[in-house]
């Protein structure tokens, strides 16, 4: 039976970017595979931030999680930090990764470059996102494009381990890719990111929504009502293929393209298939803000499950490497 693992960045409520791009598929995944979830708070702080904020962020994390339908009786879902071997994995990944891999990471190339000072927590960011697959020998993760590289020095931070201290002990961690491309933010310019501002949160009432949705980005080839569109090209369409049925994705090409009908007129056939998938959501995560005992307890019982499993990992490994 695969075993898989994925991290989320605790930023708070969810936006229908990493719904779409991660969550949503962690969801159906729950019933067929052991998952591990984890918001992973160790990563946040690599770079700058306040406290309280980050507490408010990882609670806030879960319940959306929950309210996504993450459902703890079926996924172990943690908060990184109360699971401190993660660190000590990390560590000792350390001593055995190329830094020049660290400092080809794409993804630390920008990071760094919009920092004034750099950590080297920021630099060793990916050790410990291998150190999380590791630690819980997860074979398969569940991760947008993005992640891509990361995973790749997963596999060979896996590889060198097993080679000096232990063969086959750590598998190759595999991605398995979102079915869904990635979303654009609604003003059409670059990824949805809560950095840029440009998100539509999965947890916003519906009035709040729509103010977003009316006068989002489309085809700017359609000025006027009577100008055809090319919906590949639209980002309102590739939210309708994550959230309509293929009947009315294939309705909306076909009216974009003969301009059988107007932006606006597309939008409100979106908004009331995104509806129809939050709603739900909307109220789980009410109930959940109104007994926040329930995510707190769900989230003890993932951090004591996944500690049992990471004591049991970290205990062959120090073995294995002569420590203690
Ligand atoms: N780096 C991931 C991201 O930003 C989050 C992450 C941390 C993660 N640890 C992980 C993802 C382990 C998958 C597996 O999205």
């Amino acid at each position: 039976m695969p075993r898989i693992f994925s991290g989320i960045q605790p930023s708070g409520e969810l936006h229908i970017g990493n719904y779409l791009g991660a969550v949503r598929n962690w969801v159906q995944l729950q019933h067929e595979v052991e998952s591990f979830i984890c918001v992973v708070d160790y990563h946040a702080i690599t770079l700058p931030y306040a406290p309280e904020d980050l507490r408010r962020r990882t609670f806030e994390m879960g319940l959306s999680l929950m309210a996504a339908g993450i459902d703890p009786a079926k996924c172990t879902l943690f908060v990184q930090s109360r699971v401190p071997e993660h660190t000590e994995l990390a560590w000792i990944f350390n001593t055995i990764t190329p830094l020049g891999e660290l400092e080809r990471q794409t993804q630390f190339k920008d990071k760094a470059s919009r920092q004034e000072s750099v950590a080297a927590g920021l630099l060793n960011y990916p050790v410990l996102q291998a150190a999380d697959i590791l630690l819980y020998k997860a074979d398969t993760v569940p991760v947008g494009e993005d992640q891509v590289q990361h995973l790749e020095l997963s596999r060979e931070i896996a590889r060198r381990w097993n080679a000096r201290f232990g063969d086959g002990f750590f598998p190759e961690p595999q991605p398995r890719l979102t079915p869904t491309r990635r979303i654009m933010g609604l003003d059409g310019q670059a990824k949805m990111s809560k950095s840029l501002g440009n998100t539509v949160g999965l947890l916003e009432k519906p009035d709040d929504m729509w103010a977003k949705l009316r006068p989002a980005v489309t085809d700017p080839a359609r000025v006027r009502r009577e100008d055809p569109g090319n919906p590949e090209i639209c980002n309102i369409y590739h939210l309708h293929k994550a959230f309509s049925p293929p009947a009315t994705v294939d309705e909306v090409a076909t009216k974009c393209r003969t301009a059988g009908w107007g932006c606006i007129d597309c939008k409100k056939v979106l908004f009331e298939n995104l509806n129809a998938e939050l709603t739900p959501i909307r109220a789980r995560a009410e109930a959940l803000q109104a007994d926040p005992r329930l995510v707190t307890d769900a989230l003890d019982a993932g951090a004591a499950h996944a500690g049992t499993i990471a004591k049991g990992t970290m205990a062959e490994v120090r073995q294995r490497m002569g420590l203690r």
